[in-house]
């Protein structure tokens, strides 16, 4: 110390944190400020920054489904502009093949996960793989309306995974209604 005294110099080693009402208000500028069209991008640009300092495991109380995972509504835009989920996903989680009825971003928080993508083909009204991505922490993806983006998530690792997810869509009500399931 400059005066030599003794005083104990303590250094904040704790990451900078990022709450949820936090993204919820930035994504509500976003969405309120921006057009439609630039929603989708811009939340996720947001979301990517917020990640680091985002620690949901406290916030994943929901029951683990049938499928594997923990699925939590954390927050609802009072407008309905926007929702923002949180999904703590188990070795062996994997959700059905589904698109979804909103714009979305997912992001990364821990662990990883796999996304496989598929096209919807008109004709035969079925969908075909179209490749495989692996979701580590920091990675952000985002999905167009059904029938474009579709889907499946799963945890293939031996240890879980939480990912935060932000739809353009208000599930206060009825939180499975931006799901569509093939
Ligand atoms: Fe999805």
């Amino acid at each position: 110390m400059p005066d030599g005294s003794s005083h104990n110099l303590t250094i904040d080693s704790q990451k900078p944190t990022t709450s949820i009402d936090q993204l919820a208000t930035i994504t509500s500028w976003l969405t309120n400020h921006l057009p439609t069209q630039d929603h989708r991008a811009s939340v996720a640009d947001a979301l990517k920054v917020a990640i680091p300092g985002l620690d949901i495991d406290a916030l994943c109380t929901e029951p683990v489904n049938e499928n594997g995972y923990s699925r939590n509504v954390l927050y609802t835009d009072p407008n309905g502009r926007f929702s923002i989920l949180g999904l703590k996903w188990y070795p062996g989680a994997e959700t059905p093949i589904h698109g979804h009825n909103a714009w979305g971003c997912v992001g990364v928080l821990s662990g990883t996960v796999q996304c496989e993508t598929y096209d919807y083909c008109c004709d035969s009204k079925s969908v075909h793989s179209t490749g495989l991505v692996t979701g580590t922490p920091g990675v952000v993806a985002t999905v167009n309306p059904n029938p474009e983006g579709i889907h499946r998530i799963f945890n293939d690792s031996d240890t879980p995974a939480t990912t935060l997810h932000i739809y353009g869509l208000d599930l206060a009500q009825e939180d499975q209604s931006v799901n569509v399931w093939y």
